[in-house]
């Protein structure tokens, strides 16, 4: 199965998953962005719609748009934001006219397109020149303490199929400065990139464990793939090296963000080739 994939599954399971992390971090995504009223925003990948809400609420429901390939997110978001059109659609064939949108968004989208730079260069086609489009993605390798504890738990019960899976190891874009690159390759200018640190609570670690066994991201997928007794011996790893009790707790995560401007004629794309592509 395809880490899009584990996508099509339950958007509840989502939501209770990496889903928490979700409205927090498109706040901070769009004070990244420098997201002012008045623009017309398309939220990419947009899953259950957390980044879409937070757009619709500075922006209104008729300037937001969204799209995601899965039929299940996508419905899970038309009942929350009814009066926000959402789309069908990958990111890498975006059903929109050229330069439709001010600002073209995505929010842990990036590492599950099987083209990448395609994928961003479809979001800048549809955002008009001097536009922006950004983006951010976990930092699986480092800290985004919910999936690096679960993937070092995994290694300790099911050492190479857990290598084989483990997102800081397998996501293409996942350390600092990567996707700066990515968005320079695909033409991108001004491009600037940084840090996003969110935090969720959890009621126990029940809470937290949860949606792993149902199947939902490439998390759950691998936990569920696992045989009953592997399964137990993930948990109690996985809550050992959280070294959480039976109270409440907080866990905190770390995303890469990055934002880059369409360029407004050609003879400026010329120009910015000559720049380097260092991030
Ligand atoms: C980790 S979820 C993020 C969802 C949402 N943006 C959020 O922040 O909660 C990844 C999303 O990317 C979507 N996705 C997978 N492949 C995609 C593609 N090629 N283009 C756009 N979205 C894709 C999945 O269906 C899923 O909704």
């Amino acid at each position: 199965m395809s880490g899009a994939e584990t996508f099509r599954a339950s958007a509840d399971a989502y939501d209770r998953h990496v889903g928490r992390y979700g409205a927090q971090l498109a706040s901070a995504l769009i004070g990244f962005s420098r997201i002012e009223p008045g623009v017309r925003a398309l939220d990419v990948g947009c899953g259950t719609g957390a980044l879409t809400a937070a757009l619709v609420e500075r922006l209104g429901a008729a300037n937001v748009s969204g799209a995601d390939p899965s039929e299940v997110f996508v419905e899970a978001c038309r009942r929350r934001l009814p009066a926000v059109e959402v789309v069908v659609a990958g990111g890498e064939a975006l059903a929109f006219g050229d330069g439709a949108f001010d600002v073209v968004l995505s929010q842990l989208v990036v590492n599950f397109m099987a083209d990448a730079e395609g994928g961003v260069r479809e979001m800048a086609r549809v955002t008009r020149p001097g536009g922006h489009v950004a983006s951010c993605v976990w930092d699986y390798a480092g800290e985004m303490t919910l999936l690096r504890a679960f993937w070092d738990a995994a290694r300790e019960v099911d050492p190479e199929r857990a290598a084989a899976n483990d997102e800081g190891i397998v996501m293409p874009w996942c350390a600092d400065g990567e996707l700066a690159g990515l968005w320079r390759r695909a033409g991108l200018s001004e491009v600037r990139f940084g840090p996003l640190v969110v935090c969720s609570g959890y009621a126990d670690f029940e809470d937290l464990w949860s949606p792993f066994p149902t199947g939902v991201a490439p998390s759950g997928a691998f936990c569920k793939s696992l045989d009953d007794e592997r399964r137990a011996a993930l948990r109690d790893a996985y809550r050992r090296r959280l070294a959480v009790d039976d109270g409440p707790f907080e866990l905190t995560a770390r995303a890469w963000a990055v934002v880059g401007a369409v360029r407004a004629s050609a003879s400026e794309d010329v120009a910015q080739s000559v720049e380097g592509d260092t991030p």
